[in-house]
């Protein structure tokens, strides 16, 4: 698998996948955005793969959004195929069915935020600045960012951050629950890997029927929401690895996860 505007790199069971556009702060064009989704079709469906990372490269920007060029010459036929092609990116590693971990060390501005908010968890240097700015462009989200944001975060505050296009700090961020920790810039690798080896240590079929219960449950009824906890808490009980965590547990001993 060959990549121009990203890179992936599998290593034992954990995966990263960086935006490679350093001089451009890593915006979205197009051909990165259809990489990305080659790259988490093949995460998806790779089960060696435990957890993702996904970072931007250069060590100032996630990403600062949609390639502002490319979005310059939309017309309105391509608008809806541009939007329709980000939700197919953020959907999917939404829906990857194993955790990926957002690290933001800079910008993640428009479409960066947009992908971070679809990753499962984000930790955040103390130099991210995230926010929705498309407003000033004259247009507005695209890949599922009105919806996340205002699922993510308080409505009002989602409202605010569309409507003028603020930027956040990181503290700020952390503050509304944008991001899940914020760590010192030098530290932000070793915090997003500690993260990755706690996931990597839990077993994976609960990992995923936890994110699904979160994930969808949070959009039905309270009543068909607890229908489908018990649902997937269900399957958790068929699973070996339940037996062995429980098991575990009675003998005052670690768990041995075998993933099934
Ligand atoms: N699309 C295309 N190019 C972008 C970009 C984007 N979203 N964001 C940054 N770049 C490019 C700049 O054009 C510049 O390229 P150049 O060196 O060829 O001129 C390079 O990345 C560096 O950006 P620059 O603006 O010089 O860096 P800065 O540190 O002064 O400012 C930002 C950083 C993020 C505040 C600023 O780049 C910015 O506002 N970007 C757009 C953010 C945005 O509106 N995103 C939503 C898009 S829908």
């Amino acid at each position: 698998m060959s990549f121009e505007c990203i890179t992936m790199v599998k290593k034992e069971r954990l995966a990263r996948v960086t935006i490679n556009r350093p001089d451009k702060l890593n915006a979205l064009n197009i051909k990165t955005v259809e990489e990305l989704i080659e790259a988490f079709t093949d995460l998806g469906n790779d089960d060696s793969v435990g957890v993702v990372i996904l970072d931007g490269a250069g060590g100032k920007s996630f990403a600062a959004g949609a390639d502002i060029g490319e979005l310059a010459r939309l017309d309105m036929i391509e608008g809806k195929a541009f939007a329709a092609r980000g939700h197919r990116l953020c959907n999917l590693i939404e829906n990857l069915g194993k955790p990926v971990i957002a690290a933001v060390g800079g910008f993640a501005l428009g479409g960066g935020c947009e992908i971070a908010m679809a990753c499962t968890l984000r930790v955040a240097s103390d130099k991210a600045r995230l926010g929705q700015p498309e407003i000033n462009l004259g247009t507005m989200p695209g890949y599922g960012g009105t919806q996340r944001l205002a699922r993510l975060i308080p409505r009002g505050v989602a409202m605010e951050m569309v409507l003028t296009g603020r930027i956040l700090k990181a503290d700020e961020a952390l503050q509304i629950g944008l991001v899940n920790r914020v760590v010192p810039h030098e530290q932000l690798e070793e915090a997003v890997m500690e993260m990755a080896v706690a996931l990597l240590s839990k077993p994976p079929f609960a990992l995923k029927a936890n994110m699904e219960a979160v994930l969808h449950g949070t959009d039905l009824s309270l009543e068909d929401g607890f229908r489908l906890e018990a649902n997937l808490f269900a399957m958790t009980c068929g699973t070996e690895d339940m037996k062995e965590g429980t098991k575990a547990f009675l003998e005052k001993r670690d768990a041995n996860f075998k993933g099934r």
